[in-house]
């Protein structure tokens, strides 16, 4: 008996244990039930009385050598697994930081939202468009030089002579997809549709050949321009604060009649004149006016029973008037830098 335990010892001393896998292997070859100390141990009943209390007591210790032996490897094979993870140091510390939304989304979604809560809806449409829908529906005469008031990326172009396809192009307005909805829906109509738009211009702090717009639409029986100026103030004062006051000064677009700009009372010097405003203690945010009888009839909407307003913004623009940040620029870098100044809680 005495043999067999020296055997049995010196085996288990001599296995090799590479890792977890070869350990549990070890554990169950020793010390599992059906494990070959159990097996001495089951020898045990047999050894002649006499000998039992020094055969116990080797018995005894074999077993705890084995678990010894068991148990500092488990630990150091642990230990070797943590420290090959701390090395990597190339792993982002902790504790993590999170993410942040980007700021255009941001104001995105509290345009958005403002206008959700006075019934508007959103639409959405392609961002590769035709000319027809960015610019023939919308009352731009084929030779009217308001076509050139934006440059736009043309995909496709037809020639003169070529009467069959359409110019495809990249829209320069969202107003492209009001189109679309007039052409489906009925009124009453009450949409608005953000989206990114592209015109062809140099980048430069003021301009980028991409950006990003909230237009609306409202359609429906005696629809008046005192609703546009009413929807219009409590726009401004949901986004820029209770005291905001707005202007409205007339201006022009092929597809409304009247037009106007709005602008807001500048919030860093209430309306007193500093060089946000350039001392005129106004901020132009958006354009505006009712939407023309010739775009009404071209989307199937009979003009004489119906009147509408429409207005556009560029988010960008609301942006910069939000956060003071003047460089258009930053907003399409993705510096994590800049990025994560902006937090919030959705
Ligand atoms: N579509 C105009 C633009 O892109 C904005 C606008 C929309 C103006 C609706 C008036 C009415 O600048």
């Amino acid at each position: 008996m005495l043999n067999k335990i020296s055997k049995l010892r010196s085996e288990a001393e001599t296995e090799i244990i590479r890792d977890q896998e070869e350990l549990e292997a070890f554990r169950i070859k020793y010390l599992s039930k059906k494990g070959l100390f159990s097996v001495l141990f089951e020898d045990f009943r047999n050894v002649p009385s006499e000998q039992k209390k020094e055969i116990g007591r080797q018995l005894n210790i074999l077993k705890q050598e084995i678990q010894e032996k068991y148990d500092l490897l488990k630990e150091t094979l642990v230990k070797q697994e943590d420290t090959s993870t701390i090395n990597d140091l190339t792993r982002p510390s902790f504790p993590f930081s999170l993410g942040s939304r980007h700021p255009i989304s941001i104001v995105r979604k509290e345009i958005i939202d403002i206008f959700m809560r006075i019934g508007f809806i959103v639409s959405e449409g392609p961002e590769i468009e035709d000319d027809d829908h960015v610019f023939t529906r919308l009352n731009f005469a084929p030779e009217h030089p308001a076509r050139d008031m934006q440059d736009t990326f043309y995909i496709s172009r037809k020639s003169e002579e070529d009467s069959s396809p359409d110019d495809i192009l990249l829209r320069t307005h969202t107003s492209s997809v009001q189109v679309r909805v007039m052409q489906k829906e009925k009124p009453p109509i009450r949409t608005i549709s953000p989206g990114r738009v592209f015109r062809n211009e140099a980048i430069s702090a003021r301009a980028h050949c991409i950006f990003h717009q909230v237009e609306g639409l409202y359609i429906d029986e005696n629809v008046s321009f005192a609703d546009l100026k009413q929807t219009l103030l409590f726009f401004a004062r949901e986004m820029f604060g209770k005291e905001t006051k707005i202007r409205l000064r007339p201006s022009y677009f092929p597809f409304t009649e009247p037009s106007a700009e709005m602008d807001v009372s500048c919030r860093i010097c209430g309306g007193k004149g500093c060089n946000v405003c350039k001392y005129t203690g106004w901020l132009e945010v958006l354009g505006c006016g009712m939407v023309h009888p010739n775009v009404l009839d071209a989307c199937n909407i009979d003009s004489k029973k119906y009147t509408g307003f429409a207005f556009g913004m560029g988010i960008e623009r609301v942006a910069m008037l939000k956060y003071q940040v003047n460089d258009l620029r930053l907003y399409f870098e993705n510096d994590i830098r800049f990025l994560s100044q902006f937090k919030t809680s959705f």
